[in-house]
């Protein structure tokens, strides 16, 4: 091949190359030392003779030179443009503002129940759950409590009509399973309590048994500061062949612990509910003075969270237990109450307000 086609050949092709790639893949196909187009016309000198060998040489040479001092400048050009290209591409204003992610968060009574849930796991306990649509035989006569009882009175308690003696929606397609002693003439009722969960818990298992059953529960009241219709408790029950009011108060008092993260005494005092025996009120130490006497405890060091006991034999006949083999304590506390003390939240409506400027400080 002569020169002039030769340096008419890089021309060409030099024309076309766009980035630095290109350009090295060129810079081998002329002075690659194997297949180099140039080289291979060095190369080639030792078969010419005399003058030819010292015109070709001599030439070959300038043309070389010309060629790669091309090459090196197409380089430097292409390195530039790239460096400025990525500059431009990669390029942001550090000092702008950034675009706000609006986040959503939990509800304080899901929050709460979240923190119960984890202390209770910690010392081996399982969440149950039921239907907020209940019968009178769990809500009431399977808890000691049958038709006429006084007890049932003190539940202020929202009656579903129920015309065609249907079952609830959720008895059908509900986590709880369906009660085989079911009587389709039972009355519907919003449950009233969370106590209901350990009934269909017991009937549907053995003990030993160790859940909560936190849940919405309902009752025909005025709402004001500390009271509303609709409110959240949770159940605790534990059962075995030999647990006892010691279990109760530690496993009550570790909770409160864990769950105020601070040092809190629990006191008991006696009380009636149809479903345990004995039964009693659980108050725990005043967060708001640690005891002391403030106006939240009224002066008295105390605060009442709920109600507690060891559960009474005919409950453990009503699910089929023998009240002779087994035994153990339940209770039932406030969830809205506990938040309210460990969040400082003064008034009961604004859990169920929907009220943002309330909802974004958790
Ligand atoms: N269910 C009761 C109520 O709502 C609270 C309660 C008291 C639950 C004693 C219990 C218990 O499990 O043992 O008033």
């Amino acid at each position: 091949m002569n020169l002039t086609n030769l340096k008419q050949e890089f021309l060409d092709r030099i024309d076309k190359v766009f980035n630095i790639d290109e350009l090295n893949v060129l810079r081998l196909d002329f002075f690659g030392r194997e297949k180099g187009k140039i080289t291979a016309v060095l190369r080639n000198l030792k078969n010419l003779v005399g003058e030819e060998r010292k015109k070709i040489g001599a030439e070959t040479n300038v043309l070389k030179k010309e060629l790669e001092e091309i090459l090196n400048r197409k380089q430097e050009e292409l390195r530039k443009e790239e460096g400025g290209d990525r500059l431009k591409k990669e390029w942001f204003d550090i000092t702008a503002p950034g675009v706000n992610v609006l986040k959503g968060a939990l509800h304080p009574i899901t929050k709460t129940i979240d923190e119960i849930q984890n202390i209770f796991y910690k010392m081996g306990f399982e969440t149950a759950d039921g239907p907020e649509v209940e019968t009178e035989f769990y809500n009431f006569d399977a808890l000691n409590m049958p038709k006429g009882h006084p007890a049932r009175e003190l539940h202020d308690t929202f009656w579903i009509k129920n015309p065609e003696n249907k079952l609830p929606i959720t008895y059908l397609t509900g986590s709880c399973e369906k009660n085989e002693n079911l009587k389709n003439k039972e009355k519907l009722v919003l449950r009233t309590h969370t106590s209901p969960v350990q009934i269909r818990y017991m009937m549907t298992h053995n003990p030993p048994i160790r859940i909560i059953a936190p849940g919405r529960t309902f009752r025909y009241e005025a709402v004001d500061a500390s009271h509303s219709h609709t409110f959240y408790q949770f159940e605790c029950l534990m059962i075995d062949q030999d647990i006892n009011i010691a279990n109760f108060k530690a496993v009550v008092l570790n909770f409160f612990q864990k769950f105020f993260k601070r040092d809190i005494k629990i006191r008991l005092r006696p009380s009636y509910f149809p479903f345990v025996e004995p039964g009693f009120e659980v108050d725990f130490t005043c967060v708001f003075c640690s005891g002391n006497g403030c106006s939240v405890c009224k002066k008295s060091g105390w605060l009442e969270i709920g109600g507690a006991g060891m559960v009474h034999p005919n409950v453990f006949k009503a699910v089929g237990y023998n009240p002779r083999e087994v035994q153990g304590f339940a209770f039932g506390f406030g969830i809205e109450r506990i938040a309210m003390l460990k969040y400082k939240i003064p008034e009961f409506k604004l859990f169920y307000s929907g009220d943002l400027r309330f909802l974004r400080q958790f």
